[in-house]
């Protein structure tokens, strides 16, 4: 008979701990959870500050040099289907939406600063960001998430690309010697 409120009271003491720790690890959970998306949020706006500041846009977001940078955010960095003729053959610049989305961070880390595409990929100024821009960099286009079909593939530079493409000029003439 007395068993009885005893097994009660235990139940709800239990209750009350497991409760306890429910809310504890809510709380845990989302401080966390909002610590990491105010880290995110920073990295975000500085990768995204980055992108525009450093040029990355102007070849990798199709239209966005000729509009003056008039193209929605949602369809930057997915590369372009303008190619770039010379010397070197003929590239193109690369969907970073994709390029990002198959690399980790640190692998990224790693690539900017080793890679030398070919020209106009200006990588040295790739490779003279800090970790921290480069990160930032990554995480936003990271944020932006997957997007749009592969660049073309490079053409030798004995083959004719197909159009679109823009021409770089043969390098000047030497200049004549003074007598
Ligand atoms: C003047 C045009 C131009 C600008 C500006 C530019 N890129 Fe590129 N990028 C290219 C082209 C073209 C390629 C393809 C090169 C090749 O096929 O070898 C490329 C390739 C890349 C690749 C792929 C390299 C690989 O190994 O496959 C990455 C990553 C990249 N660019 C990142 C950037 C970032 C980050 C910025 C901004 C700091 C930037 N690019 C600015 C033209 C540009």
């Amino acid at each position: 008979m007395s068993g009885k409120p005893r097994h009660f009271s235990q139940r709800i003491k239990r209750m009350k701990t497991l409760k306890i720790v429910l809310t504890g690890g809510c709380l845990l959970f989302c401080v966390s959870l909002g610590l990491a998306e105010e880290i995110d949020g920073e990295l975000v706006k500085r990768g995204r500050y980055i992108s525009i500041i450093a040029g990355c846009n102007d070849c990798h977001t199709s239209g966005y040099l000729l509009s003056n940078g008039n193209v929605p955010e949602k369809d930057w960095l997915t590369g372009d289907i303008l190619g770039w003729r010379g010397p070197w053959g003929t590239t193109y610049p690369a969907n970073l939406r994709l390029y990002m989305n198959s690399l980790s961070e640190d692998q990224w880390l790693q690539v900017a600063r080793t890679f030398t595409p070919r020209p106009p990929m200006p990588w040295s100024n790739v490779r003279a960001m800090t970790d921290d821009d480069l990160s930032a960099l990554y995480h936003f286009i990271r944020y932006l998430g997957p997007a749009g079909e592969p660049a073309p593939t490079f053409v030798p530079p004995d083959q004719e690309p197909p159009p679109p493409y823009a021409t770089f000029p043969p390098p000047p003439p030497p200049m004549p010697k003074n007598p």
